[in-house]
């Protein structure tokens, strides 16, 4: 691209050879997926080192980070206080299952503190373990077996986006809804109510939602008695500490929280009403590695720094600054793009009516930006970190600025 200085990517390259040969998913990763402009031979596809804003690929090629491992490092990477306390933890062994570790004791103690109607909390490993469980709870809570949802929730059976491999019977027990489309929400509550055990959904993605809507959302579910669930793995000690929940000011009966939580470290939880969270009594949730205590130990630190410091302040307050650079820009460029999200989650939307022109605009854009030492991903919203600094932001800003001349040129504009 005419422009863009390259990106050396033969250290990268020559893992990706040797991988693919071995590796399942490096092997098929680009079969049947649409993750453009993110393989198309310009992105990096591994890390070497990451550390706070930063991370650098195998050739050496240094980025500043806006997809923090899909939102799980809030604090920056390797953070010296996560990793002092899960050095500390790894010390004296992490895996003694079936015995607890006294941190899960804390760690649960303060998480029924900082997290909005949480009676109990349940800790588990990967996302996908607490919406799954959270489907389970609602399920035996309530008697039923529907589910109605809405955003990402993991790779499980009954949400995981594609139908391929999954059995249609299971599939067919989960309905979905568009984003702040309250007749849709009412309409599937009206045809199939007395079998809906839950609405679980993420609170909002890229779009604000509109005044009311989770909270009626939440109304309807109660109304024709299922449980209302917020699914706040992205969200959870990003928006708030008390996420989404105290954000909105709404009230669920479970949330899923981790990622941002443990600061990289593979830790989730489920957590709510004690009724419903009791229901772990009357079915089999638990696995091997759910007692593993140094994750436990980073997220006990992450979470102490993010209630005892003004880390998420931070973190709004370079979202805010890189949301109105952005718009400073688009005006100034009078390109077709739209910044959206979150401060703590924010995001650009190519917006150009010509879909091949947006797309070439787009590509062109992604390239130009990760050129210049910027690692956004194109088809997910981005994160900020309390790392990142008012130089990275305004780093950031001048690879965008570039980024978006090289989308009017490639698009002929
Ligand atoms: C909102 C939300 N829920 C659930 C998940 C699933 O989590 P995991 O990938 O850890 O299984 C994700 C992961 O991206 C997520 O963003």
């Amino acid at each position: 691209m005419a422009g863009t200085p390259p990106l050396r990517l033969e250290a990268t390259d020559e893992l990706l050879s040797r991988g693919e040969r071995h590796d399942a998913w490096m092997a098929t990763f680009t079969q049947g997926l649409d993750f453009d402009t993110f393989t198309c031979g310009t992105y990096p596809r591994f890390a070497a080192k990451a550390s706070g804003s930063r991370l650098w690929d195998p050739d050496g090629n240094e980025y500043i980070d806006y997809i923090l491992g899909y939102g799980t490092v809030l604090l920056g990477h390797a953070d010296s206080r996560v990793l002092d306390a899960v050095t500390r933890e790894l010390a004296s062994g992490t895996c003694t299952s079936p015995l607890w570790r006294p941190v899960q004791v804390e760690l649960s103690q303060l998480l029924t503190s900082v997290l909005p109607n949480a009676d109990l909390v349940y800790l588990m490993r990967t996302g996908s373990d607490a919406t799954a469980a959270a489907v389970r709870l609602a399920r035996l809570h309530t008697g039923r077996k529907k589910v109605l949802q809405w955003g990402y929730h993991g790779w499980h059976e009954w949400s995981t986006p594609r139908p391929e491999g999954l059995l249609p019977a299971v599939r067919r027990e989960t309905l979905t809804f568009e984003y702040n489309d309250l007749p849709a929400v009412r309409a599937a509550f009206e045809q199939y109510g007395d079998d809906i055990a839950c609405v679980i959904m993420m609170p909002f993605e890229t779009d604000a939602p509109e005044p009311g809507f989770l909270h009626e959302v939440r109304r309807t579910a109660h109304a024709h008695g299922a449980l209302f669930v917020l699914d706040e793995l992205r969200s959870g000690f990003r928006m708030a500490l008390g996420g989404a929940q105290e954000y909105f000011g709404v009230d669920a009966d479970l949330v899923t929280v981790g990622k941002g939580m443990s600061n990289g470290h593979a830790l989730s939880a489920i957590a709510g009403r004690e009724d419903v969270m009791r229901g772990l009594s009357r079915t089999h949730m638990e696995s091997t590695f759910f007692t593993n205590s140094a994750e436990m130990a980073a997220a006990l630190a992450t979470t102490t720094v993010v209630r005892d410091t003004d880390a998420l302040r931070h973190v709004w307050r370079m979202g805010e600054r890189l949301l109105e650079g952005f718009r400073a820009l688009i005006a100034e460029l009078d390109v077709p793009v739209r910044a959206v999200g979150y401060a703590p989650m924010p995001f650009l939307e190519f917006t150009d009516p010509d879909l091949d022109r947006r797309a070439v605009g787009r590509e062109a854009f992604f390239r130009a930006v990760v050129c210049r030492g910027v690692f956004f991903e194109p088809d997910h919203h981005w994160f900020i970190s309390a790392a990142h600094t008012e130089d990275d932001i305004d780093r950031t800003l001048e690879a965008c600025r570039e980024g978006f001349l090289t989308l009017l040129k490639a698009a002929g504009a």
